[in-house]
């Protein structure tokens, strides 16, 4: 890595930034979810969005299975090798698309379509097709719609893949994490080189529009070395994205995470210098950074609208073809409809007890007031482009934003705070996330987080921000 990477972010920035902090995949974010809201108020919302007979929906499917648990995982998985459980589950699934389709009769286009979990591919091809025809025996699939799944090459099939083109799955997302066999060892995640490399070339050869590989950054055992060589894999393969996620280490909320050796964990600044390592590459290789971990190539589409700045995010990550409204089914699926989130139960026994009665199998919520969606604005436009755009907010929400945001700005222009250490600058027509900035992207949108405000000296919930 050339010194200028290394030299950009001091040591004591670093540690004054690297704090527990959300991702921002929602704002509010899920700690905030009550069980308050349940499945009524689920069935009110959907009730509203039905109204919006033309408008396309996101619809998210949860698939939690796997057949072992890898020692990193921050997912919601149920580990078993049972077929019938994943078998019995499915059936359930069935039943919640069906009771969803009730409640939308008129509101049926999909913009955006996405398996994850879990391991989509654990199901059978004929599980997979008999789910998918259910989906389009109730929904109709935009022609240009981003359809997506998340594969892990341990388990996936080349049956499979060929499987998922010809139902018109277009986007891949295949799970590495790192190549590096002393990191998988670590991680209690075993998987070749060849193996994955099979399954990419497979996919090329299908012709999917998009095949995304992810990584994570902060593995026990990384080493500028092993990551810079895991770099050179990848450049070879050269996928159309590639997300290079931050380690997220909550061992007090995923007990799996606690095998962990933690004297393996690369430090703060080890863990950025990956990061580093990792886009300079990507960078030079002619990739585009979207957001706060993605990479793309020119050509993709995300890299198009993120320099148009065009694009948004959700549960599902960065998209351009996001619906207004997004309906998640399955185990631990999270939907965002009509301003308020519904999350699913987690647990088998709850899910189908709730299906038998009829129910949405809807656990816990939340209902945004006008403060959250305009704070939600604010968090979502810097996460995805790095800019904000002040008349954008004062005329979507009818607020002067210098008056609305004067604690926000003032902490931002503080003495030894983000405007003085260079991450952002504020002018007349807004704010702008710097190159500096972006490595900090979550500290910057925490100053706008209400509810992290409040709850400054508590207990951690959240990974660390670097
Ligand atoms: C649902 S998971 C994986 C899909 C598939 N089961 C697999 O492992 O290939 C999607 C992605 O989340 C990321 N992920 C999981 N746990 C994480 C954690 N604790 N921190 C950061 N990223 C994580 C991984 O990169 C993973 O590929
Ligand atoms: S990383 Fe993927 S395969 Fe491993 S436990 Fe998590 S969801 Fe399952």
């Amino acid at each position: 890595m050339s010194e200028s990477h290394r030299a950009e972010v001091a040591l004591g920035l670093l540690r004054k930034y690297d704090r527990p902090g959300p991702r921002y995949t929602s704002y509010p974010t899920a700690v905030e979810f009550t069980e308050d809201y349940g499945e009524l108020d689920y069935r009110a919302r959907l009730a509203q969005a039905d109204a919006l007979s033309d408008e396309p929906l996101s619809l998210y499917v949860h698939l939690p299975f796997c057949e072992e648990r890898c020692s990193f995982c921050g997912c919601h998985v149920v580990i078993t090798k049972k077929r019938d459980v994943s078998a019995r589950f499915l059936d359930y699934l069935h039943r919640e698309i069906d009771l969803l389709a009730e409640h939308l009769p008129h509101r049926r286009r999909l913009s955006q379509y996405h398996w994850g979990g879990g391991t989509p591919t654990y199901q059978t091809p004929s599980e997979m097709e008999a789910l998918h025809r259910k989906v389009t025996g109730h929904f109709r699939i935009d022609s240009d719609a981003e359809v997506a799944i998340e594969v892990d090459p341990r388990v996936t099939s080349l049956e499979q893949l060929d499987l998922l083109e010809g139902l018109g799955f277009n986007r891949i997302s295949m799970g590495v994490q790192d190549f590096t066999p002393e990191v998988q060892e670590a991680i209690n995640r075993n998987q070749t080189e060849s193996e994955t490399r099979k399954l990419y070339e497979h996919c090329r050869k299908l012709g999917f529009e998009s095949v995304n590989i992810d990584l994570i950054y902060g593995l026990p055992l990384q080493s500028p070395g092993t990551f810079s060589d895991n770099m050179d894999v990848i450049l070879d393969l050269r996928p159309d994205r590639l997300a290079v996620y931050s380690y997220a280490y909550v061992p007090w909320i995923k007990a799996n995470q606690r095998r962990i050796d933690t004297s393996q964990l690369p430090s703060p600044e080890g863990k950025l210098e990956l990061f580093c390592i990792a886009r300079e590459k990507l960078l030079d290789a002619g990739y585009v950074q979207i957001g706060m971990d993605h990479f793309a190539l020119p050509g993709d589409e995300l890299a198009r609208a993120a320099g148009d700045r065009r694009l948004h995010r959700n549960f599902m990550g960065y998209t351009v073809k996001m619906g207004s409204d997004m309906v998640g089914v399955g185990l631990s699926a999270i939907g965002d409809v009509r301003g308020s989130f519904a999350q699913n139960c987690k647990k088998l026994s709850t899910y189908y007890r709730d299906l038998d009665a009829g129910r949405f199998p809807v656990e816990r919520g939340y209902v945004l007031d006008d403060d959250d969606k305009i704070r939600r604005a604010v968090i979502t436009r810097l996460m995805c482009n790095f800019h904000l755009d002040r008349r954008e907010i004062e005329d979507g929400f009818g607020i002067d934003f210098d008056a609305y945001f004067a604690t926000e700005l003032e902490e931002l222009r503080a003495p030894a705070g983000p405007v003085e250490h260079g991450f952002v600058s504020i002018h007349g027509d807004g704010l702008d996330v710097t190159e500096n900035g972006r490595l900090f992207i979550r500290n910057v949108c925490m100053v706008f987080d209400r509810y992290l405000r409040a709850k400054r000296d508590d207990k951690p919930i959240f990974s660390r921000t670097v």
